[in-house]
């Protein structure tokens, strides 16, 4: 950790107190102005910092800055995690499976105030505006495949609806697979992504990239339709993070089902849907979420079938 975050650590287990300038200075092992440089760092960066005369430095109010150390303020449990924070990336699934090719451990999560290259699902972006919530866990998995990955995204949506209804009060829904809505503007998407041992051909790592419509992203006139923002009254970003992450966590470790409450909050269930297959658009009615997130569709002749990819449209 470097001098900056240590001294923010500090601030944060002491918010509300001063801590001495001097007590700092002696414990990292830096010159008092040292700590000065670093306190004023800290308040470009725009945390709420204050001085106050003959005591030290006291952290206020919470900023809407994103800290590891908020992030893990926020976490409910205390796992093996290891959080990689930047201000822009081109995409934080890149940045995630860039550092599985360097070595895994527990779980890896990359937050970005901003991506320049956000992807979506079948090969399409997402707009990732500076002030939302872009995220992607890491973490390893024995030999996974299709229906565990179906699985992971239904719950990520699950992890982000209890998240939002917890911090914000609203009950988000959810359209199978994995987007979330609220008042009929989608407000998060979910890629998940797997890698393969080249070895066994097998999953050994499963990437799960959340971005969410938050705070003080500003989104164009063109996508207000349908694109919505949650928070606008400003819970901090961390909160959200660590709570979704802690969700998210207890259903893939199987700490916590959640299958039911995805029926619950489904978008789908019970309306005519249509869906492509090799090609071919057929109508019929969502009828079940099975338990690994696949949807069960009856067609108008009796016949049923159990969707594992694509996407659907809800006929209105
Ligand atoms: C979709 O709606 O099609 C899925 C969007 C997923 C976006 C998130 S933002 C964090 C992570 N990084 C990416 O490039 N994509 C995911």
């Amino acid at each position: 950790m470097s001098l900056k975050s240590d001294i923010f650590e500090i601030l944060e287990q002491n918010r509300g107190s001063a801590v001495s300038g001097s007590e700092m200075a002696e414990r990292f092992n830096v010159t008092r102005n040292g700590i000065w440089k670093a306190i004023n760092s800290l308040k470009n960066d725009g945390h709420n910092i204050v001085t106050v005369s003959r005591q030290g430095y006291c952290l206020t109010s919470e900023s809407d800055i994103l800290t590891a150390v908020g992030i893990k303020r926020g976490l409910r449990r205390n796992d093996d995690i290891k959080i990689n924070i930047l201000s822009e990336t081109s995409s934080t699934n890149n940045d995630a499976k860039r550092l599985i090719s360097e070595g895994l451990s527990g779980y890896t999560l990359v937050v970005a105030d901003k991506q320049t290259l956000g992807r979506g699902r079948m090969g399409r972006s997402f707009f990732s505006p500076e002030g939302g919530i872009y995220m992607s866990l890491a973490f390893g998995v024995d030999g996974g495949n299709i229906s565990n990955a179906l699985r992971l995204t239904a719950s990520a949506a699950v992890a982000v609806c209890l998240a939002v209804e917890k911090l914000c009060g609203e009950k988000p829904q959810i359209k199978w697979v994995n987007d979330v809505f609220i008042d009929g503007k989608k407000i998060c998407g979910i890629l998940t992504e797997g890698i393969s041992d080249f070895e066994t051909g097998r999953i050994s790592s499963v990437i799960i990239g959340i971005g969410l419509n938050c705070g003080n992203a500003k989104i164009p006139d063109e996508l207000s339709e349908i694109v919505g923002v949650i928070n606008r009254n400003g819970v901090p970003r961390c909160k959200f993070i660590g709570e979704i992450v802690s969700n998210l966590i207890d259903f893939i470790e199987g700490k916590v089902e959640f299958i039911e409450d995805y029926r619950d909050r489904s978008l789908v269930l019970g309306k005519k849907i249509s869906y492509t297959k090799n090609g071919i658009e057929r109508l019929a009615t969502a009828e079940h979420v099975d338990y690994d997130g696949g949807l069960i569709v009856r067609h108008d002749d009796g016949s049923t079938l159990l969707l594992s990819t694509g996407e659907i449209s809800v006929r209105v």
